[in-house]
């Protein structure tokens, strides 16, 4: 099974699930759109249901979201349908395939993606390389390899069996590392405790 059919089999579920920490949610939401302006252009890789995206849609000209499950979008268009919203264009897309976009992207989100992609660098790289010089990149990730007891020790057994997506256990610093490496300046970083995701804020050279 690929991973964008597993990722497809748990699209209903995920977007009945409750956010699992709304403090840090909507904390994380205020960040963002605190780099936002009415006429910025907003980028999202792998907007799940588009919950994010639909969120700042009210503050932005245009959003483009994309995520490689159609079930994942077919709900997040849906959405958009229901909600009124129309200044966001729901794409079906892996991030490998993401395209250089003929007027660059403020800002871009990377929100609990890093952390199931093998080379964060490289989608970092591709993220940066479709913004403005000085956009903002903002990413949420569970560091996987900062945890302790068993997960950690799963992962490669659970990633075997195909049951679950593909995980990258990174460290905390890891994840800095690879933004870095992408030649992303890290603004600001934060989590709401041990276990919780890494919000970062970086910006591209100016
Ligand atoms: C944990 S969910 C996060 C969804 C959303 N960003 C959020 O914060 O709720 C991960 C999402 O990444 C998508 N995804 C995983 N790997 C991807 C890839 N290589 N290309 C595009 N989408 C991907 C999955 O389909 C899924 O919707």
């Amino acid at each position: 099974m690929s991973q964008a059919a597993i990722w497809d089999r748990f699209a209903k579920g995920y977007a009945k699930r409750a956010i699992s920490d709304p403090e840090s949610y909507n904390r994380k939401l205020e960040q963002t759109a605190q780099r936002l302006t009415p006429s910025s252009r907003l980028l999202e890789i792998a907007c799940g249901t588009g919950t994010t995206a639909l969120w700042h849609a009210p503050n932005v000209a245009h959003v483009r979201a994309s995520d490689f499950s159609s079930q994942m979008i077919a709900i997040a268009r849906q959405k958009a349908e229901d909600a009124g919203v129309t200044n966001v264009e729901f794409v079906v897309e892996a991030i490998d395939d993401l395209p250089r976009p003929e007027a660059p992207f403020d800002v871009a989100l990377a929100m609990s993606i890093l952390h199931l992609l093998p080379d964060p660098t490289a989608t970092l790289r591709r993220v940066t390389d479709c913004l403005r010089p000085g956009g903002y990149v903002f990413s949420s990730t569970v560091c996987l390899r900062d945890m302790g007891g068993l997960v950690p020790r799963l992962i490669p057994y659970l990633s075997w069996t195909r049951l679950l997506p593909r995980l990258n256990p990174m460290s905390a610093d890891q994840v800095i590392a690879a933004h870095e490496a992408a030649g992303l300046r890290i603004l600001d970083r934060w989590s709401a405790g041990p276990g919780s995701a890494l919000f970062i804020e970086a910006q591209t050279p100016e």
